[in-house]
């Protein structure tokens, strides 16, 4: 009998509770409305707001040249509100955009996505405006950052974004360079060992800066330099920043381009008065060779959060070798700079064989079952204990050297790709970073693995919102039933608001991302381990 009551009571509280969230919550509609509102003035206030660096326009082309959109500052009020009622929306279905046609779009056209229609200059009077279900956009511009009013028009609170600002404080080879330095000497004033790991750039020269200009040249005019020029071949390589990609602007100091620089600078006499973003930087000699040719390997990472700083590192690397077999005398560029944009040129319109040919492996275990084989390491699980270690301290420092640049905010992320060079004594060195780097479909393989790579990161973008998403619901169902003071409502939402994975949403065991950052966990935890907690800044 008592049983029987208590299934009783246990049924009625169920039903009070499903009742509560189904009828009551729709008789809420405006309260609901309201505190959504709250929520996105609370986002602009305490986090992202691009009101203060971008004039808003009414209207932007997603690409410049395809579908205009409409903006419409009740957007978020709507498009928040439709997802709380309809929360399949956002926990069981991906809704995303892309704005270019590329490999991307058709990748996460194949996982959902809307297409936003392109009606073109008054031909239809309907206008485009932003789907309400659109929870990742996967944009290759960032027009929601520059164009739009944060919290109002775009950039919603059930909206997980794939640019950030602050990016081009790794992608610009000039804007790297000053972070690397700028970090460098704060390691400085901190336990010594802190700089153990902050070797992976070479020695560089900032002609812009008029020290370091006079510095490179005085350099040049020694007999140091003449003699170790004559027995080692070149010494330093020239470098154009800002968002010079692929190979391009960068220039081998042999002889005669050596020549043209000491002629462009007067032999150090203009230093101060060229304000070129050139970076004279010591050329690696001493690469290690892929059957004769110099190789570089890319390895993919994704900021996935700022709020707290999340980051994720790809397991899988693009491997390539230069055109050129490697000589340190050579003369012909593409046998130091191994890049698509450099070996493009070299044989003209072939892209495809082009790429098949000089793409060597999609996984860096290639490279270890190689290492063993010429004996040049003996530990089966060096990728493990070495390599990788060695890979995401390095992403860590890159991260935390920029970091400062970064806004806040859970709605935030970005893709990055960056470049490395490893030599024959197996040391690693960043060659360059890009943001939002090019997937291609030159061939079948990288169809099939840069599409893993896109639904991997999907994947995350996916698993964050939706954690926000069961956090932000509870918290306006919670409000609902009893107003809480403004102050206790925004720690609770400026709580609830932090990424972090909630356990009913796991990455798949099978994703290649690995967290390398996480600061939603405590000193060196945070990073893996891998920088110790007297070194974090
Ligand atoms: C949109 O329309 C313009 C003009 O008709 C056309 O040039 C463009 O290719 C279209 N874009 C897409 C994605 O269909
Ligand atoms: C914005 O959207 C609302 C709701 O759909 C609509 O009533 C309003 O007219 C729109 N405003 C503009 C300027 O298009
Ligand atoms: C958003 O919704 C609230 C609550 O219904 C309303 O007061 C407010 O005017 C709406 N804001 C916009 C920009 O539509
Ligand atoms: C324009 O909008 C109306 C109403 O939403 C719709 O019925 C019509 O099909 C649209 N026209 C085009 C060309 O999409
Ligand atoms: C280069 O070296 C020569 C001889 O050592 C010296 O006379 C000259 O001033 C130097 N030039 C510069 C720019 O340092
Ligand atoms: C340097 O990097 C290695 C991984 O390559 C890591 O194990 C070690 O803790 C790092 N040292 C410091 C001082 O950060």
């Amino acid at each position: 009998m008592t049983q029987q009551i208590l299934l009783v009571s246990l049924c009625i509280l169920f039903l009070q509770k499903w009742l509560f969230e189904n009828t009551l919550v729709y008789k809420q509609y405006d309260q609901v409305k309201d505190i959504i509102k709250q929520m996105n003035t609370l986002t602009t206030t305490n986090f992202f707001n691009n009101r203060d660096y971008y004039t808003s326009k009414r209207l932007y082309r997603f690409d410049l040249s395809k579908s205009q959109i409409y903006l419409n500052d009740s957007y978020c009020n709507q498009s928040d509100t439709f997802k709380f009622y309809h929360p399949d929306v956002v926990l069981k279905d991906i809704h995303t955009t892309r704005d270019t046609d590329d490999l991307t779009q058709e990748i996460v056209q194949s996982i959902s996505f809307i297409k936003i229609t392109n009606y073109t200059e008054g031909k239809i009077r309907n206008k485009s405006v932003l789907p309400e279900a659109l929870t990742i956009p996967f944009n290759y511009y960032d027009s929601y950052l520059t164009k739009t009013t944060t919290g109002l028009s775009a950039m919603c609170l059930f909206q997980k974004h794939n640019h950030m600002r602050g990016r081009q404080q790794l992608a610009y080879k000039n804007e790297l360079l000053n972070n690397y330095y700028l970090y460098v000497d704060k390691l400085k004033t901190m336990p010594e060992f802190c700089s153990t790991n902050v070797t992976y750039i070479p020695k560089s020269y900032r002609l812009w800066l008029k020290d370091e200009c006079s510095a490179f040249f005085e350099f040049i005019n020694t007999t140091e330099y003449q003699q170790k020029f004559q027995k080692q071949g070149p010494q330093f390589i020239s470098k154009l920043g800002l968002e010079v990609h692929r190979g391009a602007g960068i220039t081998m100091l042999f002889q005669k381009e050596t020549q043209q620089l000491i002629k462009e600078y007067q032999n150090g006499q203009n230093c101060g008065l060229n304000s070129k973003y050139i970076i004279a930087q010591k050329y690696i000699n001493n690469p290690y060779l892929f059957k004769g040719h110099k190789i570089e390997f890319r390895i993919y990472f994704i900021i996935a959060s700022t709020y707290p700083l999340i980051a994720y590192a790809y397991d899988s690397s693009l491997i390539r070798r230069c055109a050129t077999p490697f000589d340190k005398f050579s003369l012909e560029k593409s046998s130091h700079v191994c890049n698509t944009a450099i070996v493009k040129t070299k044989i003209e319109g072939q892209d495809l064989d082009e790429d098949k040919q000089f793409f060597i492996e999609w996984k860096l275990d290639y490279l270890q079952e190689l290492l063993l084989k010429q004996k040049k390491i003996k530990n089966k699980k060096w990728l493990e204990d070495y390599l990788y270690p060695k890979i995401h301290t390095t992403i860590q420092h890159l991260i935390m050297s920029t970091q400062h640049f970064f806004d806040k905010d859970s709605k935030l992320s970005e893709f990055f790709g960056v470049d490395f060079m490893l030599t024959d004594d197996l040391q690693i060195y960043v060659l360059e970073v890009n943001s939002n780097p090019q997937l291609l479909k030159t061939i079948p393989e990288r169809i099939v693995q840069n599409t893993k790579l896109v639904k991997d990161i999907v994947e995350i973008q996916v698993a964050y919102l939706r954690s926000k998403y069961v956090r932000l619901r509870s918290l306006i169902t919670s409000s609902l039933q009893s107003k809480s003071n403004p102050q206790k409502f925004e720690k609770d939402f400026n709580e609830a608001y932090k990424d972090k994975l909630e356990p009913e949403f796991p990455i798949s065991s099978n994703n290649l991302f690995r967290k390398i950052i996480d600061k939603n966990l405590k000193d060196s935890k945070a990073y893996n381990d891998l920088i110790q907690t007297k070194c974090i800044i």
